[in-house]
């Protein structure tokens, strides 16, 4: 049974990220997409809300399943009983730093290969971050994440605008 996984952000998911899901999804047996319990970082969004997201934009898809994850990717693949890990790459400096972190991840684990795929050319600039930053600012988002995904980041940043107006 071949089992491949996502890790990744998602802080939000972006049509871009679910192009590389469907994508990714037929070539595996089970594709496990890992959203990452970001300490280090302050999300925007919390872990309950990115698995949420990606549950509802992949509900037609009967062999991905979306998981929380701590710690290292690359330990996340070996639980899951992995032999591949997926990543998107956009442009050039993406793939410097998904190299480096693919083999890295192959020192520590040789069992586990890397799957870089190209961003379709529609989605190259999109990114959680630029996606949250167009919200911050009043901007429309409706081409980057889906409308349950837009309603809700609409009502964080007008809240977070708020609480910073207090
Ligand atoms: O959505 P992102 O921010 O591009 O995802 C990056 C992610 C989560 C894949 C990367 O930060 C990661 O793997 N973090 C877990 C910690 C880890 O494995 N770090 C070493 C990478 S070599």
């Amino acid at each position: 049974m071949a089992i491949a996984v996502y890790p990744g952000s998602f802080d939000p998911m972006t049509y871009g990220h679910l192009d590389i899901i469907r994508r990714a999804a037929p070539l595996t047996d089970q594709l496990v997409v890992g959203v990452l319990i970001n300490r280090k970082k302050q999300p925007l969004f919390t872990t309950e809300e990115r698995v949420e997201f990606l549950r509802k934009a992949t509900e037609d898809l009967p062999n991905v399943s979306i998981m929380a994850f701590d710690g290292l990717a690359i330990d996340f693949a070996d639980q899951c009983n992995a032999a591949y890990i997926i990543r998107g790459v956009r442009f050039i400096s993406d793939f410097d730093n998904e190299l480096s972190m693919a083999q890295t991840n192959s020192r520590l684990n040789d069992k586990v290969d890397t799957i870089f795929f190209p961003a379709d050319p529609e989605y190259a600039n999109v990114s959680s971050s630029v996606v949250k930053e167009i919200a911050a600012y009043g901007g429309n988002v409706s081409q980057f994440v889906p409308p349950f995904v837009g309603e809700k980041l609409q009502e964080k940043v007008r809240n977070k605008g708020e609480s910073r107006n207090e």
